[in-house]
């Protein structure tokens, strides 16, 4: 009984020095490992004692020390399967760890990707919208405005809508004619100068209303035809 327990204190010395040993780098790891391995250690210890015990090697009263030895092998597995346990969930914590932070970092990164595409595809848009804007503006600029097919709409039940009629079987065919010519033309009918057919007055009360920027829109338009 005195020889075991003087082993054991022996065996508990070397433990608690062995926890003791400097642990550098991966310490969770390690001291982890050592609450797995001490135990175990301990479960050796206790067992080849119980084994002299039982050949009769170790004094005192031999039964119980054998049954203590027993015993104490029995706590220190206990020990090593709870450390087992808890290593594993440790260990389970962390891989989860890591599987969130990966998780949050591909969405991070997707996230970003998307937040990209949509940043481009405002500007492309805007873009579009802008070169659009400036076309209208060329083209309003060249004419003042003025939509010259609108204009043309009345006087299509005269000239035709393509412009090839005869208004009144009395005008030349307007469509075709150059741009500047017919320009000439309507601005004579405006300032009552033009008469060729006996109609100048009729035509004025066409064209009467019509801006500079209406008669060189409608002129574009029916040289166009
Ligand atoms: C009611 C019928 C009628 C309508 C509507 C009419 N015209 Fe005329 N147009 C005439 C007649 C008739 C003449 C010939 C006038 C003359 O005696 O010079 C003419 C002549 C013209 C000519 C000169 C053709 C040439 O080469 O000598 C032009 C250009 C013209 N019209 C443009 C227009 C335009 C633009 C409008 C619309 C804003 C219009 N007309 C509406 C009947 C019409």
């Amino acid at each position: 009984m005195k020889k075991l327990t003087v082993l054991s204190i022996v065996a508990a010395t070397l433990l608690l020095v062995g926890c003791n040993e400097s642990s550098t780098g991966a310490e969770a790891k390690a001291s982890a490992e050592k609450k797995v391995e001490a135990p175990a250690a301990e479960a050796k210890t206790e067992a080849t004692e119980a084994k002299k015990c039982g050949e009769g090697k170790c004094g005192g009263d031999k039964k119980s020390a054998a049954t203590e030895a027993k015993e104490a092998a029995a706590t220190a597995v206990e020990k090593t399967k709870e450390a087992v346990v808890e290593k594993a969930a440790e260990v389970k914590d962390a891989v989860a760890e890591k599987a969130a932070a990966a998780t949050a970092a591909v969405a991070a990164t997707a996230t970003a990707a998307v937040d990209k595409t949509k940043e481009a595809a405002s500007a492309v848009a805007e873009k579009a919208t802008e070169a659009k804007d400036a076309a209208k503006d060329a083209v309003a600029g060249a004419t003042g405005g003025a939509d010259g097919k609108a204009l043309f709409a009345k006087c299509s039940s005269c000239h035709g809508a393509d412009g090839k009629t005869k208004a009144l079987g009395k005008s030349a065919v307007i469509a075709g004619q150059p741009a500047a010519d017919l320009e000439t033309k309507i601005k004579g009918y405006k300032a009552g100068t033009r008469n060729t057919a006996g109609m100048g007055a009729l035509m004025k009360g066409q064209v009467g209303s019509y801006s500079d920027e209406d008669i060189k829109a409608v002129a574009a338009y029916i040289s166009g035809l």
